[in-house]
């Protein structure tokens, strides 16, 4: 028997929904972005308890069994995960989501012959199986188990479109018959399509598509709420298909990318991924001292800060770094590119965990005017979203993507370790301009250096 009447499940249902859009509206700024996670996770807890609350559960041990299992992997992994691997964790867990929906249907196939539910469930399967597997194969690709570069081979997109075939046919006669043997065969299709679909896919553009799965995945759940006849389904997976398909035009519109570019542009032969050999050709390097210098007098500076900011854990050094040079009245800024990092906002979160204050952060349009007014820019371990390759090489992998116009400044001084390329593997020309010079080592040490210099001026 169940313990709530369905006008209380309801309204906890109801509070739920409600918890998961305070939730997005939470994460939509840094500030407030912990706050909104903690509510998105009480709405989950909600919805759960609710469950076993108002159905009357036959196999509740294995329920508990499952979810014990499930936390006691979840929890240490996303406790121990590194800020830079956020984006491999958020792709296997958002796999998990597209799969546990893809099975739900699966299950509840044999129990019914409405054709309206079944079309339901084709659609769950198919998109979680996609989900589900593309997921895997970007996760490969960012923890760097496959190669990052572009999977292509000849007739790939004859299988594809064999197994999209094989996929819908599939789909259309299960609505008709109901046969699970065809639900099984959907599914091995759809783990096919979702492989065939993220293995053309280059590694600078993975990310996108992580969040594109992450709308499949949405839109799978939703269409499990209608086989299960749950309303909080519905609504939950349809917040994060969409949000997750806004998130997904953002991304690709702040990289200069249509979405069916980064999809298909393999296809038909462009890289997305370049090489990761250092380049060999001269450059101007200098010590800290002559950093210090060259800061310690200047009336404004603008640090950019990048992936090898976050990798070094530099945040901290760079922010007393800030507060040093604004007491000796100097004026300092810091350029965000949207894709800085390797996830949305990652400079945000990272600068915000340093206490550095928002005013001194500006977005690239606001910025980009003022680099040519800024007597140094500091670019801390970012490479590609300031290589101005991206506006003057066409062909080039960022070719199209807006960048911070660092190479407008006086002087630019690059702290990084090695001559090695960013993440989209390209040379960046900026590096072997006569006004650029390079501080060579870990941005942490390098800035804690630069610091104490100027503390000795
Ligand atoms: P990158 O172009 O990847 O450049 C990072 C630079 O940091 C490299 O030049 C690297 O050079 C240096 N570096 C690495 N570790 C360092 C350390 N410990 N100390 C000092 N320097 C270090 O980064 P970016 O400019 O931030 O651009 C981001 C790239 O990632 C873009 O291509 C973007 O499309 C892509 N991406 C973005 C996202 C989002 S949504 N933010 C997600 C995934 C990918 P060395 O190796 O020589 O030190």
């Amino acid at each position: 028997m169940s313990l709530l009447s369905p006008t209380w499940t309801a309204l906890l249902y109801l509070i739920a929904a409600i918890c998961f859009v305070l939730a997005l509206k939470g994460l939509s700024s840094p500030k407030s972005a912990r706050r909104g996670n903690l509510i998105g996770a009480a709405g989950a807890l909600v919805a759960v308890v609710t469950v076993f609350l108002s159905m009357k559960l036959d196999n509740i041990p294995w329920i508990l069994a499952a979810i014990a299992v499930g936390s006691a992997v979840a929890a240490p992994i996303a406790r121990r995960v590194q800020m830079t691997q956020m984006p491999q964790l958020v792709a296997l867990f958002n796999g998990v989501g597209g799969g546990a929906a893809a099975l739900v249907a699966l299950l509840e196939l044999p129990h019914t012959d409405d054709p309206w539910v079944r079309l339901a469930i084709v659609f769950t399967l198919l998109v979680g199986a996609v989900s589900f597997a593309g997921s895997l194969v970007t996760f490969a690709k960012l923890q760097e188990l496959m190669t990052t570069r572009p999977v292509v081979f000849p007739g790939l997109p004859i299988v594809m479109s064999a197994s999209v075939l094989v996929a819908v046919a599939a789909s259309v006669a299960i609505i008709f018959t109901g046969a699970g043997w065809l639900a099984v065969v959907l599914l091995v299709f759809g783990l096919l399509t979702g492989v065939l679909l993220v293995l053309p896919v280059g590694g600078a553009d993975v990310p996108i598509v992580i969040s594109l799965l992450n709308a499949f995945t949405g839109l799978a759940v939703a269409a499990s709420g209608f086989v299960l006849g749950n309303v909080l389904l519905i609504i939950a997976g349809t917040l994060v298909g969409a949000s997750g398909t806004i998130l997904t035009r953002a991304m690709a519109s702040a990289m200069g990318r249509s979405v069916t570019g980064i999809l298909f542009g393999a296809f038909k032969g462009g890289s997305t991924a370049g090489s990761t050999v250092a380049s060999d050709r001269p450059v101007r390097s200098s010590s800290a001292e002559d950093v210090a210098v060259l800061l310690g007098y200047a009336q404004k500076v603008v640090i950019v800060p990048g992936y090898g900011l976050a990798v070094a854990q530099g945040q901290h050094t760079v922010a007393e770094l800030q507060g040093e040079l604004e007491s000796r009245g100097i004026e300092v800024v810091f350029g965000i590119h949207p894709v800085a990092g390797r996830m949305p906002g990652h400079m945000n979160v990272l600068l915000a965990e340093a206490n550095v204050p928002y005013e001194s952060l500006k977005e690239m349009g606001e910025v980009n005017p003022e680099f040519k007014t800024a007597d140094v820019v500091l670019v801390v371990g970012a490479n590609d979203v300031v290589n101005p390759a991206a506006k003057t090489t066409p062909g080039s992998p960022i070719y199209g993507m807006p960048i911070l116009e660092v190479d407008s400044a006086r002087q630019v001084v690059f702290l990084k370790r090695s001559m090695r390329p960013g993440f989209a593997g390209i040379e960046n020309e900026l590096l072997f301009e006569p006004q650029t010079t390079l501080l060579f080592g870990d941005a942490k040490e390098s800035l804690g250096k630069v610091l104490a210099a100027v503390k000795a001026l």
